[in-house]
């Protein structure tokens, strides 16, 4: 079986402190957004990627990828859920959908197999990576509420991967009701939908801050030995 990934990409970052969306940002000679797409592709179940970007993207037609075969690319929505609607739409040929961020360069395609072996079952899933630090709740003050139970709370990662009509609807309905989505997981569970937890590596990091580069950087080194 061949599958269909939706990557959104239509995010302004501004942690950054950058001009640029952190996805065109310059990582080993490439943007991570390219690292993300190319290492995508050559999954050998991943077929076609469906790619979200801002409306007035100024960036991504200066790109070599620009206009490869395997790539569709349409405007995004205002949230990211809206983006990755968009993308659902076009991805009617593929009956499990796999999405995930462009921020995320470094993903390991073992991991990619791990998740794509829900496909068939009762439900999808997201990747995922235990909490290491004991972790508290707080007030507005900065003043410690109390401390959670860290066995049970766990980091959401991409890929996140769903029945494509069960996660379309889960999403529409969600956007329509005002939820608040910050993953494609959160509308699968608000819809009462059961999300698998699949571990894994926690190389697999979302570029949020600058200082994240360098360790990227480091990551890809290593997954090409
Ligand atoms: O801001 P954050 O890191 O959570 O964004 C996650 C992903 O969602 C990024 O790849 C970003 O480009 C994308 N996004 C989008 N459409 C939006 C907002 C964010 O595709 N309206």
């Amino acid at each position: 079986d061949a599958f269909c990934a939706v990557v959104p990409a239509a995010g302004i970052g501004k942690r950054m402190q950058s001009d640029i969306p952190k996805q065109y940002l310059s990582l080993a000679g490439k943007t991570i957004l390219e690292h993300c797409l190319l290492n995508l592709i050559a999954h050998p179940r991943i077929q076609h990627i469906i790619l979200a970007l801002h409306p007035q993207d100024p960036w991504f037609n200066k790109l070599g990828i620009a206009s490869v075969p395997w790539l569709t690319v349409i405007n995004g929505g205002k949230e990211r859920a809206d983006s990755v609607l968009n993308g659902l739409q076009q991805a009617r040929m593929s009956e499990w959908v796999l999405v995930h961020d462009a921020a995320r360069p470094c993903l390991p395609h073992t991991d990619i197999d791990k998740l794509l072996a829900l496909a068939g079952g009762n439900e999808g899933g997201i990747l995922a990576t235990p909490v290491r630090d004991t972790m508290k709740r707080a007030d507005e003050q900065g003043l410690v509420l109390r401390t959670e139970e860290r066995e049970h709370l766990w980091h959401a990662l991409t890929p996140q991967f769903f029945p494509r009509a069960q996660l379309q609807h889960a999403l529409s309905n969600a956007l329509a009701q005002n939820i608040s989505i910050t993953d494609e997981a959160s509308a699968i569970e608000w819809a009462g939908g059961k999300v698998r937890l699949v571990q894994g590596d926690p190389c697999n990091i979302k570029i949020t801050h600058p200082e994240d580069l360098a360790l990227a950087e480091f990551y890809l080194q290593r997954m090409k030995k």
